[in-house]
């Protein structure tokens, strides 16, 4: 593999290699599993693939979850070599690089502004929005690989691609899970000790969604959801929705259910100091 760290260096690499289809896997680093199940999912579809190591400041509405982000390079960089073919790029730029001014722009998409992560974290979709766009121009990916437990994010970057007519294909790959369940994500390893060993709540109540649906009204299955987390010492559910998967529009009674389309349980916990989100179908047979 090859690491670059300017948009100069990658560019000439990929014009010298000149494979396709290229593919395209973003990332904030302290990379895990799940992030490894999205690069064999590229390399078993791409001959070359490019993983951007990138703390996108724009998508942090708290300046001190910025900061507390983990940061993790050498072992990036050492889970990567194992994984990695001789023809895939590493593109770790700086700030500077990617924003070498202010990104100005503003993004709008409809009721994925007005939902869930996009009502708790103000402005974060509008700095994805802002890094994915400029990533996929300095890329110009065939298929770019995204991780279903940011579902919301998920959404937001197809409706981008919709918006601005970019050729790219985004592909959704399921959740990895920890052997108790809990999805992984880079900020686990912020979790205390105790917190964690707890943490298997979130995803154990969650699933419950599914085998309640058939005999509960929707405020029913949300309150148990809720109130089983809540009782939990150290967690907080922030919110838990039931959505389909296109506008991601809350049910709020199951007569709303539309025939055709799917339905996920969305959750925010926050859990000790950490924020955690999740996500599950949820089967309507
Ligand atoms: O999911 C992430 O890690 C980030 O939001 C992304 C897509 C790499 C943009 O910074």
């Amino acid at each position: 593999m090859k690491v670059s760290r300017t948009i100069i260096e990658l560019q000439k690499c990929l014009k010298e290699l000149s494979l396709s289809p290229v593919g395209f896997v973003p990332t904030m680093g302290a990379l895990h599993e799940g992030h490894i199940s999205l690069v064999k999912s590229a390399i078993s579809q791409c001959p070359i693939v490019v993983i951007s190591i990138f703390v996108n400041p724009t998508q942090f509405n708290d300046k001190n979850d910025l900061k507390n982000y983990p940061r993790t390079p050498e072992g990036d960089i050492a889970l990567l070599k194992n994984a990695l073919r001789e023809t895939d790029i590493v593109f770790t730029p700086d700030v500077k690089e990617i924003y070498p001014e202010e990104d100005m722009r503003e993004f709008h998409f409809g009721n994925l502004d007005n939902v869930m992560e996009a009502l708790h974290r103000p402005h974060h979709f509008n700095g994805v929005a802002q890094v994915v766009s400029r990533l996929f121009d300095i890329v110009k990916p065939d298929i770019a690989f995204f991780g279903q437990k940011d579902f919301q994010q998920l959404a937001v970057v197809k409706a981008l691609v919709k918006q601005t007519g970019d050729k790219v294909k985004i592909t959704g790959n399921p959740i990895i899970r920890e052997i108790d369940g809990l999805a992984m994500s880079s900020r686990n390893r912020l979790l205390d000790p105790g917190i964690r060993n707890r943490a298997s709540i979130i995803y154990k109540t969650l699933s419950s969604a599914n085998s309640m649906i058939g005999k509960y009204d929707i405020p029913e299955i949300k309150s148990y959801i809720k109130d089983a987390i809540n009782n939990v010492p150290g967690f907080n559910v922030e919110y838990f929705e039931i959505v389909d998967d296109t506008e991601l529009i809350p049910l709020t009674k199951k007569t709303d259910i539309r025939k055709g389309k799917r339905y996920y349980g969305c959750i925010a916990v926050q859990a000790g100091k950490i924020r955690l989100i999740d996500n599950i179908e949820i089967r309507l047979v």
